[in-house]
């Protein structure tokens, strides 16, 4: 486990977090989101490094957005390819470079898992995981559980659909390991070549979750009240033949919503292909621009817990 948050330590993965921890990220966000601009300066001037391996729009962007108002100034680079990444540098060379440019703090996103914690072990400046490869993503995770819990105040006691590819998602994985804090039930709903890894479903038992393997999303649509849609991640995939037999299997789109409860949510942690037709968005279901708008808060909250001024 790495240092704890709450007394200015690393980020790395959601399995860190109990349940108190969690509330007192989704309290402290909910308190920022109601009135941003008293935290403005909150941590004014300190540096942080947005250090991106692999390429990011959101979480970049809501990274900086979210640091540059609590005051504090960004750097670091969105595309390795346009970084001297592209020259051969290695992660270790950049945490170190960035470290003596006195930064207080490095977002980490990287294709390897268990970069962000080899990281985290060569230097004392705080790190956070911003996706480490098909492992985690637990910033998105808490997004999406604080998400949760504003729509129906409250996240135990909910159905919880996951869809899509479980296996080399890391959304899917970071949110499953964050529900099992609370007493949900999961379904996990996946063609069987993309259903969640074994290791999650360890983790999952020993927390004693509720959770269960479907194939079908008509047939569990109308008893969940979130359905957290993915992405199939084909950069992950190592069969393009592979990509295209799965792509397509399933397709939320109104017709398949139609026995859906009225108050269902339709989440994605974004970039969506064509895992949810465009006519949803219109629809009382869709909830993935709320979502990702819940990033700033979010991240507002977890920087500051990070730099130690909360
Ligand atoms: C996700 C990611 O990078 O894991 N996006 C995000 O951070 N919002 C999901 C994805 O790429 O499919």
């Amino acid at each position: 486990m790495g240092r704890s948050v709450l007394g200015g330590g690393d980020i790395l993965s959601i399995r860190d977090f109990d349940r108190e921890q969690l509330e007192l990220v989704f309290d402290s966000a909910e308190t920022m989101e109601r009135n941003p601009e008293k935290f403005a300066g909150l941590a004014k001037d300190q540096l942080i490094a947005l250090l991106f391996f692999e390429p990011s729009t959101r979480t970049y962007s809501s990274f900086q957005i979210a640091a540059q108002r609590l005051g504090c100034k960004t750097t670091g680079f969105a595309n390795p390819a346009e970084s001297s990444v592209s020259k051969g540098e290695t992660l270790h060379d950049t945490v170190r470079m960035f470290e003596g440019y006195g930064a207080r703090c490095m977002v980490i996103r990287h294709p390897m898992m268990g970069a962000p914690r080899f990281a985290a072990e060569i230097t004392h400046v705080p790190i956070i995981n911003a996706g480490d490869g098909s492992r985690e993503h637990p910033t998105q995770a808490m997004l999406d559980m604080y998400t949760i819990r504003k729509s129906f105040v409250g996240i135990d006691g909910l159905r919880v659909g996951i869809l899509g590819d479980l296996k080399y998602g890391r959304t899917a994985s970071s949110l499953s390991y964050g529900l099992s804090n609370y007493d949900v039930e999961i379904s996990f709903i996946a063609p069987e070549a993309l259903q969640i890894r074994p290791e999650v479903e360890v983790f999952l038992r020993g927390k004693g979750a509720k959770f269960r393997r479907e194939t079908n999303l008509r047939e569990s649509i109308g008893g969940l009240d979130v359905l957290y849609v993915t992405r199939i991640q084909k950069e992950r995939i190592p069969d393009a033949t592979e990509y295209e037999r799965l792509r397509g299997q399933y397709q939320v789109d109104l017709e398949t919503l139609k026995e859906a409860k009225s108050s269902l949510k339709v989440m994605h942690p974004l970039p969506r292909v064509d895992e949810i037709a465009s006519e949803v968005d219109s629809s009382g279901f869709a909830h993935y621009f709320v979502q990702a708008a819940n990033a700033l808060p979010i991240r507002m909250a977890l920087l500051s817990m990070v730099l130690g001024v909360s």
